[in-house]
């Protein structure tokens, strides 16, 4: 089988496209999508993504200082004059409840989440209103599903948060590979490895939010392997799952593979996907599911030394950041929030992640997830964007039905409505023909 992905639309055509499809947002509320945070360094290119995509859809943009928000608006060309404007501060819960209560959705690039996050996240549950965002901060991502699943689950609205380059590649793209196995071999999936290689620069808001982990002494949880599963959901086995620290030679993947600095991240978020779908007979991940996954570093001598000096470079920096005095030493060369990449150096970047799933009579399956442009920006901003979009436009054709709710996942919450809406964006999103591993014997 080869899900090709289809060639990228014209913008008339994805304007068309966006609001044609079925399920799209009764006119309830005066907004279909708010963007807060709009004037951050990632929430500007929402902004500029939406003016571009969002077709005939009504959005706002929110955030706590209205000049600035009114400064940004103006840079939106034609379609400036229908963009609303909420101003509210993170720390203003009746001016956040009243923003909840204006749209469908809330789309929030505000952070450190755990900073700015909290209240904004409370008055969507409270207001049955869809959230999505991009935060890859995996303890404060506990903390909601500790307040708030019951009520979203029991209401069926659906806060999804890492919608961003932290998880979507990882969590969609395990998923493609265990929905593909169980469509065409009837089995579950029992493990998907995965394989990064990416091109990007570092946003000063990313680097405030891990300093910000760190310093609430939130590290210990962030290493946790099923930080993020419900209760009752942890393997046994959970040693078996630890986050890997040293550098293979993988045969699968022809390469040389470290440990990747968002791992820990990605793994939880996927880890809960599984186990959210195990409620379902006909769940496509394994009961033993493992999901473990690396950054490339290509083949011969050269990469196994690349591999095992950035491998314990990165060991050592993780543990530096233990340290006040390493911290404060880094944000001397880190850049500020508010600020980013150059334009050209993210209209350089891009990523590649290739992911192999694997069902227990050994057939694999292949799946890749590739863009142009600076992942942590460029694809972020897409991903998020199409995420928000698809709660906006598809409620029928989600996962689970127009009741389903919970703090959910990408894949929970998304699933292919938003692999179709990523390929129709001009994403690489595809599956290689279903293959048995050559390695077993027969
Ligand atoms: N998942 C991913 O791949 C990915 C990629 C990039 C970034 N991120 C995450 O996204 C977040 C934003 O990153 P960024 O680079 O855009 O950071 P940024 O430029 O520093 O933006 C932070 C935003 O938060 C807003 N804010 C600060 N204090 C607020 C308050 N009291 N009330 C309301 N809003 C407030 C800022 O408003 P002002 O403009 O008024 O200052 C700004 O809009 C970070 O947590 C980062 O880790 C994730």
């Amino acid at each position: 089988m080869a899900l090709k992905p289809s060639a990228p639309k014209s913008t008339a055509a994805r304007k068309v496209a966006a609001n044609a499809m079925p399920g799209a947002a009764e006119s309830t509320r005066r907004y279909d999508v708010i963007l807060y945070g709009a004037t951050g360094f990632v929430g500007k290119q929402t902004a500029a993504y939406f003016a571009e995509n969002a077709g005939e859809l009504r959005w706002a943009i929110a955030g706590r200082d209205g000049a600035k928000l009114g400064a940004l608006r103006a840079t939106l060309g034609l379609v400036a004059a229908r963009v609303g404007v909420i101003v509210a501060d993170a720390t203003d819960a009746k001016a956040l409840t009243q923003l909840a209560s204006q749209a469908h959705v809330v789309l929030s690039s505000a952070g450190p989440f755990a900073l700015y996050g909290s209240r904004l996240v409370a008055a969507c549950v409270a207001r049955r209103t869809h959230y999505v965002d991009i935060t890859g901060e995996t303890p404060w991502v506990r903390k909601l599903i500790d307040r708030h699943q019951r009520q979203a689950s029991t209401d069926g609205t659906r806060i999804i948060p890492c919608c961003g380059f932290d998880s979507i590649p990882s969590d969609l793209g395990a998923w493609m590979a265990a929905d593909a196995l169980m469509q065409q071999t009837g089995e579950p999936c029992v493990s998907v490895k995965a394989c990064f290689s990416i091109r990007g620069g570092l946003n000063g808001g990313t680097f405030a939010s891990l300093m910000n982990v760190m310093e609430s002494g939130e590290g210990e949880s962030f290493r946790q392997p099923f930080l993020l599963n419900p209760t009752r959901s942890v393997p046994s086995d959970e040693s078996s799952h630890a986050d890997p620290i040293v550098p293979h030679h993988d045969a699968d993947f022809s390469a040389w593979l470290g440990p990747f600095f968002m791992g820990p991240i990605n793994t939880r978020v996927v880890r809960r996907s599984a186990a959210l779908s195990s409620v379902d007979a006909k769940s496509p991940y394994a009961h033993d599911f493992h999901y473990q996954e690396y950054l490339r570093f290509g083949r011969g001598i050269t990469a196994a030394m690349t591999a095992a000096g950035m491998s314990a470079g990165m060991g050592i920096g993780q543990n530096a950041m233990r340290f006040g005095m390493a911290r404060r030493l880094a944000k001397m060369f880190a850049p500020a929030p508010g600020k980013g990449p150059s334009e050209r150096s993210m209209n350089g970047g891009g990523f590649r992640c290739e992911l192999i799933g694997k069902n227990a009579s050994g057939d694999l399956v292949h799946v890749t997830i590739a863009d142009q442009g600076d992942p942590g920006n460029r694809a972020t901003t897409k991903f998020v964007c199409e995420a928000a979009m698809a709660l906006a436009v598809n409620q029928k054709s989600l996962p689970g039905g127009t009741s389903f709710g919970g703090v959910l996942t990408p894949a929970s919450g998304l699933g292919s409505v938003l692999v179709k809406r990523l390929v129709a964006a001009g994403m690489r999103l595809d599956i290689r023909t279903i293959e048995k591993d050559a390695s077993r014997p027969r």
